[in-house]
């Protein structure tokens, strides 16, 4: 029997309310099938052990990781541990050292989930965000300088390689072909006339490689109005990773709320393993009331089970939720449940 070893965080806050309901579906979803297992190992990385050790993993953490097929993890922040330091040691850490370069964020309104937007079709939401996870604005590169005096400086570099942006652009570029997709870039030339003008050339030149893919540029301001004006404009957008995080709020916001998003970071060449988890945060609003919603963490098993070569597994969770939605008997109060 194949058996997966899943390295699993909890979190922080609502974290391990909804990674537990996740984990449950898995180890079901394992019993279903009876071709595969998972062997599960849950580390405690989380601002708890921050404020224990100092860190929020242990030095050797990635090299115990790497061992892992792939990594089921919720959110992490707490108000008391600057995000800074929890997301740059954890988060940003697993996904740089592990080259997970595509970010994969669906933005589908599946069928009876609410939508804020009037007049707007189940099939007109169905956009596929491919955003670039290891540089960008995100590269960790700046300095502080003259630190606490009046002359105080900071400085914060956005980083586009060559390699960066063709890998991510040619990745979104595969993937709208084999969907038979248009494809929207979005960046912002117009002011970021460094970085996003070198993004739209490397969009240009890949484009000539897919003559039979249609695109279509977009500045980030305007996508994020067509995205609220005109959501059937978009099917797979391509984008930075600073413009890829905001858009995918905008995204879950308009399908479905926070608790319906997930994401996968994914390592395409398989080299490292790739990490699954809904996209929202550890929202200490609701943290501790038994309230959260856990679709967006069933909606990343489901995007695992995809990655691990079980796509009828993935779809049967989608079509879970469908059903969840129309029985209307089951739900939590961010979608009108009890
Ligand atoms: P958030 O996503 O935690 O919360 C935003 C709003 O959405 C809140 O009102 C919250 O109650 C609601 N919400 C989020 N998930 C929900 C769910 N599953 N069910 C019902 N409602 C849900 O964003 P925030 O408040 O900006 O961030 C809180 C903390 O989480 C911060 O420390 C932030 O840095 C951290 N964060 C971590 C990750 C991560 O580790 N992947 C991602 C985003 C934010
Ligand atoms: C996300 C989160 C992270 C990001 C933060 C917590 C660093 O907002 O996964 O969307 O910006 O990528
Ligand atoms: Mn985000």
């Amino acid at each position: 029997m194949k058996k997966y070893k899943i390295a699993a965080i909890a979190g922080d806050g609502i974290g391990p309310e909804v990674v537990g309901e996740g984990l449950k579906m898995m180890r079901h979803i394992a019993e279903l099938d009876g071709t595969f297992s998972f062997e599960i190992t849950e580390f405690p990385w989380v601002c708890d052990y921050y404020l224990e050790t100092g860190r929020m993993m242990p030095e050797d953490g990635i090299k115990t990781l790497s061992g892992f097929d792939a990594i089921f993890r919720g959110a992490v922040g707490r108000p008391d541990v600057p995000d800074h330091i929890s997301l740059w040691d954890l988060l940003l850490r697993i996904r740089k050292s592990f080259d997970q370069y595509v970010n994969l964020r669906p933005v589908k309104l599946l069928h009876g989930a609410p939508c804020p937007l009037k007049d707007v079709k189940r099939e007109d939401i169905d956009m596929l965000f491919v955003r670039e996870n290891s540089e960008g604005e995100y590269a960790g590169s700046g300095s502080w300088l003259f630190k606490g005096k009046p002359n105080e400086v900071v400085i914060q570099d956005g980083v586009f390689s060559r390699v960066g942006c063709e890998r991510v652009i040619r990745y979104a570029f595969e993937l709208a072909r084999k969907y038979g997709k248009k494809l929207t870039s979005i960046s912002k030339g117009n002011a970021l006339n460094y970085s996003m003008v070198f993004w739209d050339q490397i969009f240009n030149e890949i484009k000539e490689e897919y003559p039979d893919v249609q695109t279509e540029s977009l500045l980030v301001d305007a996508a994020s109005m067509f995205m609220v004006r005109q959501p059937e404009r978009f099917q797979v957008v391509v984008t930075s990773n600073l413009f890829g995080d905001i858009l995918t709020d905008l995204g879950a916001a308009i399908s479905g709320g926070m608790g319906l998003a997930a994401g996968a970071h994914i390592n395409p060449e398989r080299k490292y393993p790739s990490l699954f988890e809904p996209i929202h945060g550890s929202a200490p609003d609701i943290a501790g009331k038994n309230i959260a919603n856990p679709l967006a963490t069933f909606w990343s098993v489901s995007q695992m089970m995809d990655h691990l070569g079980y796509e009828e597994w993935g779809k049967l969770i989608i079509d879970v939720i469908e059903e969840l939605f129309s029985e209307r008997g089951m739900l939590t109060p961010d979608l009108g449940g009890s």
